[in-house]
């Protein structure tokens, strides 16, 4: 539904000319909700609004439903951008038209009589929820209604693709939680393409099927969530799920506390993560059983899901004699599951939490 081919952005700017997108390749398939994770500055505006072309990319191609967006003119541009909704982190409402208005305001544009505007905004009210909100103006709603009316607005022209830049990004989590639950419903129901720009994982993580991960103005990494949630190559990945994951550790083991160095009487404290099938196999009770002189505590768990798959993560500490922790660690890198040595705790470190 969306290709992009080596797209580059430079922008001239006082200080030179700044490339803000250096050669993105992207796929999205028709109906997928596809997300684009980055940190400020990272260029996932520029490449959002690459794709509906507010933006012209500097260099390759943007084609949008098999069509080749980079060859057209700007008028034929107006008449495939009605193709291609977008919704924005601070809503960009019309503070003086009422919620009917905003959502009519592309209707209008558009020429349609008043008769088939009413039939459009009506369903749509009901839609995200606000038939009674109709009459009221942007300054009578909460963040999440806003944004309900930026998606109803979004949708009148019946796109074939939905952007969405920050769109949850000035709500609180429960709000956040209600939009991206919208999102989704509309995505199932009008088989909808989503693309959505954040630089929260835990976005990607609630809704997104795909995801591609912005640095530089370069994807470094991409796949399906699940893939580059529980087996991130780079750092930057790491570091995005590493904010899901901080608050795992018991309260005790965050911050200072944990070494990268083993010392006398120290756990090992170990991340697994199960996925799939393997979270249901008793992988810990057979290490317990083959290496009884590993003390194993569990710190923390819990079984999650992403994309319909359970994923189960863990954070046990060990301690023993060094020679059997090895093996018991040579044992669970033979099963079906995923772990990682956060580091060393000292007992008393733990007595203290
Ligand atoms: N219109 C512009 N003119 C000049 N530089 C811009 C413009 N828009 C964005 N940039 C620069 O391009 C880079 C990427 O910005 P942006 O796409 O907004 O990133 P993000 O949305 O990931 O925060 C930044 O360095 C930003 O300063
Ligand atoms: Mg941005």
């Amino acid at each position: 539904m969306i290709k992009l081919s080596q797209i580059e952005k430079t922008y001239a700017t006082p200080a030179g000319p700044l490339r803000a997108l250096k050669g993105i390749d992207l796929n999205i398939k028709k109906g997928e909700i596809y997300g684009i994770i980055g940190l400020s500055g990272a260029g996932k505006s520029t490449l959002v609004r690459c794709i509906n072309m507010l933006e012209r990319p500097t260099r390759g191609k943007v084609f949008v439903d098999g069509r080749e967006l980079t060859a057209m003119s700007d008028s034929e541009l107006r008449s495939v951008r009605k193709d291609i909704g977008m919704i924005f982190q601070h809503f960009n409402l019309l503070s003086s038209a009422t919620v009917y208005d905003n959502i009519a305001f592309p209707l209008r544009l558009a020429g349609k009589g008043e008769d088939a505007i009413r039939a459009k905004v009506i369903p749509l009210l009901k839609l995200v929820g606000l038939e009674a909100k109709a009459e009221q103006y942007p300054s009578q709603l909460s963040g999440g209604q806003k944004q309900r009316v930026g998606i109803a607005r979004a949708l009148a022209s019946e796109p074939k693709v939905l952007l969405c830049d920050e769109a949850t990004s000035a709500l609180d989590p429960q709000t956040t939680r209600s939009i991206l639950d919208l999102i989704k419903s509309i995505n199932e129901r009008l088989h909808l393409t989503v693309v959505v720009i954040t630089h929260e994982m835990q976005v990607i993580k609630d809704i997104c099927d795909k995801v591609a991960v912005l640095d530089g103005g370069v994807i470094t990494e991409q796949g399906t969530v699940l893939d580059v949630f529980t087996n991130p190559q780079k750092d930057i990945t790491k570091e995005f799920i590493s904010v899901l994951l901080s608050n795992e550790l018991p309260v005790a083991f965050r911050g200072g506390l944990v070494e990268k160095e083993y010392s006398e009487g120290a756990y090992l404290l170990l991340r697994l993560t199960f996925i799939g099938e393997s979270a249901d196999e008793p992988v810990l009770a057979g290490m317990i059983r083959k290496f009884p002189e590993v003390e194993c505590t569990m710190l923390f768990g819990q079984l999650d899901q992403i994309s319909g798959q359970p994923f189960g993560r863990m954070i046990v500490g060990l301690t023993g004699p060094q020679q059997q922790i090895d093996m018991a660690l040579g044992y669970l890198a033979a099963q079906e599951l995923r772990e990682e040595v956060i580091g060393y705790v000292r007992r008393h470190g733990a007595a203290a939490g």
